[in-house]
């Protein structure tokens, strides 16, 4: 049906007679001559429509927006001065000689050249997605799993499906739930992740697998979460941690070079957990922003100020310093602001201190809790923070997770608001992180990556003398602030395996019930195995700079896990639950 792209007609055709299929981006009207600017997967092309040729020009005064039309026509020069520089096409335009309209349209809800409200764009998803940006997205994320599929098949994987309708996996979100009709009664989770599959097929002997493959998650949504997602998952045998994140580190750098053009460092840095804390108060920092934390407990905590005192005295508390660069220029009213922002991330107060003349000693600085600070405080602290004139300090005193959350979030509001964020691509592994966390509400051990990651110390009765103080053999990948990968080398020894089940508080009866398959296949020569998941959407998202994974998948669930464009989740039919053994009775109705 044509001869061209859109896009890409340029001067050398000129003279050429060619046919061209699209949609209608814009029609104007200049007085006796019609201007179609038709658009396709390549991009604009202006077609004139002239009154000398009268069937065509007669059809085009009638093109609407979006019509889907065919023209043939002859490619010539644009008129002096008319060039469009920033079409591809721009020096040339097609006079129509004919026109065919395949399809009419409908007005569309909103036009291609604005960005509508969300709710609208994902109702009428395909006019969205006919935009050049998302075709641009799209079609990004596309290149960036052929590079992953690439660098994947020259290193040895195999890419193997693994079920969707299977048992719940522990990633630690709630499981969707697929009910069975030849069960009764009885439901498929789908896969949070192909975890456990993907180390069953290292104990078949693949040696090295990958799989582009969705999971399911039903968690609390947000820009970068969505219920169901992508995952570049890899599994591999016989490798040491050094040598898979090597590896993996070889994998990304591939990807941004072949995609972006952009060099990554070799080797990425890293941080372990407990550094990415104290410098940055996250498990994922963003190293673009050139602050960080001091940590200024000791010199407070003789002080006067409880606010500050409590928190130095008590272990599971923290008194941390950010300086900020030049902030001795804000207002009380910013200054307020920030105190909010800390307050919604749970501190109760954001105390401050101005230096406005560090020769001047307490007089040169200016603050509401100056009073109770030693002059010993002070300048330790000043110290401490390497504050310099016009800096502020603020402060954070409380629990330690609350201080890293508040003045994690502050620290990355003044890295934008202060324009300091540093262009390009900061990688960050970040190690060492403990086997476990504390969940105080329910007083038990949590598993901080998953079950089946293995300690540091394959010891059982290491672990279990004191399961907070062991380190786990997981990795995050971090970049500028996005965890976009996590993986671990696994357990594959039966007896720690259910050590670490025993401490996490799954008694030996439901760890024989939910993961008795994979206890039992440990017992067969399981090779030492590890593995890695990347978050495809994240990485997506990074790459084309867009704000929300939403906008690199091309039929996504809003916030509250529902899809405009298909108005799912609906309720089932009478007759297929019936079919299925169901009977819905709504425990309470919803939204309660
Ligand atoms: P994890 O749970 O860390 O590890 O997931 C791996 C990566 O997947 C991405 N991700 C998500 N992306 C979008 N929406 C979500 N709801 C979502 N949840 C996670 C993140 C994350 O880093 N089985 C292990 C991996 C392993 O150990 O090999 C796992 O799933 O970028
Ligand atoms: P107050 O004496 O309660 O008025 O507090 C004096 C200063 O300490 C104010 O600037 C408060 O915002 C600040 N402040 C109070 N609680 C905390 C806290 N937990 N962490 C940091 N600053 C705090």
């Amino acid at each position: 049906m044509r001869t061209h792209y859109c896009g890409e007609v340029s001067e050398s055709l000129s003279g050429a007679t060619i046919e061209v299929a699209g949609w209608v981006h814009r029609r104007r009207d200049h007085g006796g001559v019609i201007f179609v600017d038709l658009r396709d997967r390549a991009g604009l092309l202006q077609v004139v429509f002239d009154p000398d040729t009268p069937e065509a020009f007669g059809l085009a005064e009638h093109l609407g927006r979006e019509y889907c039309i065919q023209v043939r026509g002859r490619v010539r020069p644009r008129p002096a001065g008319t060039a469009n520089s920033h079409l591809a096409s721009g020096q040339v335009e097609l006079l129509a000689l004919e026109l065919v309209v395949l399809n009419p349209s409908a007005t569309p809800p909103f036009t291609l050249d604005e960005e509508a409200n969300e709710e609208l764009r994902l109702r009428y998803r395909y006019l969205d997605l006919r935009r050049e940006l998302m075709q641009k997205r799209l079609r990004q994320r596309h290149a960036i799993t052929r590079a992953m599929r690439e660098y994947l098949d020259g290193h040895g994987f195999v890419d193997i499906e693994t079920p969707m309708l299977t048992k719940a996996t522990p990633e630690g979100a709630r499981d969707y739930l697929v009910p069975s009709r030849t069960h009764p009664g009885k439901f498929f989770a789908l896969p949070q992740s192909p975890q456990i599959f993907k180390q069953l097929l290292m104990m078949s002997g693949f040696d090295r697998y990958y799989q582009i493959v969705r999971c399911f998650r039903d968690e609390d949504l947000r820009a970068d979460r969505q219920p169901e997602f992508t995952q570049l998952d890899i599994e591999t045998s016989f490798l040491g941690q050094e040598e898979l994140m090597a590896l993996m580190e070889g994998l990304v750098r591939q990807v941004f070079r072949q995609v972006l053009g952009e060099e990554l460092p070799d080797p990425f840095p890293r941080l372990s957990y407990a550094e990415a804390l104290r410098r940055y108060g996250s498990d994922k920092p963003d190293l673009r922003v050139p602050l960080e934390f001091a940590d200024v407990g000791d010199l407070v905590r003789d002080c006067e100020f409880k606010v500050f005192a409590a928190p130095a005295a008590d272990p599971a508390g923290r008194v941390a310093a950010l300086r900020v660069p030049g902030g001795g220029s804000l207002t009380r009213r910013q200054i307020d602001e920030y105190a909010a922002l800390a307050g919604r991330h749970g501190a109760r107060g954001l105390a401050w201190v101005k230096v406005n003349d560090l020769k001047a000693g307490r007089e040169g600085l200016q603050s509401p809790i100056l009073k109770f600070l030693s002059d010993a405080a002070i300048a330790g602290i000043l110290g401490r923070t390497q504050a310099a004139d016009g800096d502020l300090i603020f402060f954070g005193a409380d629990k330690a997770s609350t201080v890293n959350d508040a003045l994690g979030a502050l620290r990355l509001q003044l890295g934008r608001d202060l324009g300091i964020v540093a262009a390009g691509w900061r990688p960050l592994w970040v190690v060492d992180f403990p086997m476990f966390e504390w969940d105080a509400g329910e007083r038990r051990w949590l598993a901080m990556h998953h079950p089946f990651t293995s300690p540091v110390d394959p010891d059982p009765a290491a672990l279990v003398a004191d399961p907070g103080a062991g380190l786990a053999r997981a990795y995050d990948l971090v970049l500028n602030g996005s965890e976009v990968g996590g993986g671990s080398i696994r357990i594959h020894r039966e007896d720690l395996q259910s050590t670490v089940f025993e401490l996490l508080g799954i008694e030996a009866g439901e760890a024989r019930e939910k993961f008795g398959f994979l206890l039992e296949a440990l017992r067969y020569g399981a090779p030492p195995h590890g593995g890695i998941a990347f978050g495809l959407d994240r990485l997506a998202m990074l790459m084309s700079g867009a704000d929300s994974i939403r906008d690199v998948i091309a039929f996504p669930k809003t916030q509250s896990a529902w899809c405009p464009l298909t108005d799912a989740p609906a309720p089932a039919g009478a007759a297929q639950l019936a079919e299925l053994h169901i009977r819905v009775k709504l425990l309470a109705p919803p939204g309660e």
